[in-house]
């Protein structure tokens, strides 16, 4: 049965509240549903709700062992990633969150939108491997800090078993 969403954080939060409700949101939201690509579309519309300063937002999979592009909200996005290039790949070859808060000092950065500065990439695990990233881009330098990086992999664990 469709039902109508209105996720919208509070005005006002602070950032760790603010990735508190985004986690509890995409948890409501991905209860009792086993369509991935349902899944990572909802929870990449929620991340350009709740992240401020945000010129894109979504998911690569990994398929066949490398990335390729999954749900996102943002400019058409280069396609295949493969493993170790760029700073998503290197997010999945090491399966560890990857912090970037000037992309052109990032050697092999892969630019897919010319407006992005700065950038945050989440592994997301399933059975003990890599099976997905989460990407955030924004137009200003060193958006994203430790908080986001906490924050982003809550919201990576809550999606484990659902993408
Ligand atoms: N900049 C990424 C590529 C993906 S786009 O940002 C959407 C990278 O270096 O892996």
């Amino acid at each position: 049965m469709d039902r109508m969403f209105d996720f919208k954080p509070d005005a006002d939060l602070s950032k760790a509240e603010r990735y508190r409700q985004l986690v509890q949101a995409a948890e409501a939201l991905i209860a009792g549903e086993n369509d991935a690509v349902a899944n990572m579309a909802n929870v990449a519309a929620l991340m350009s709700e709740y992240i401020p300063d945000l010129n894109w937002a979504g998911f690569y999979r990994v398929v066949e062992g490398s990335l390729v592009l999954g749900p996102f909200i943002g400019r058409p996005a280069c396609i295949r990633i493969p493993f170790g290039q760029g700073v998503c790949g290197a997010a999945a070859q090491s399966g560890k969150t990857q912090l970037v808060k000037d992309v052109h000092a990032f050697p092999g950065h892969i630019a897919c939108d010319a407006a992005s500065q700065s950038e945050l990439v989440v592994p997301v695990m399933r059975n003990g491997e890599v099976c997905a990233v989460i990407d955030l881009d924004s137009p200003n330098l060193a958006t994203f800090d430790e908080e986001d990086a906490r924050g982003i992999e809550l919201l990576a664990k809550a999606l484990e078993g659902s993408i």
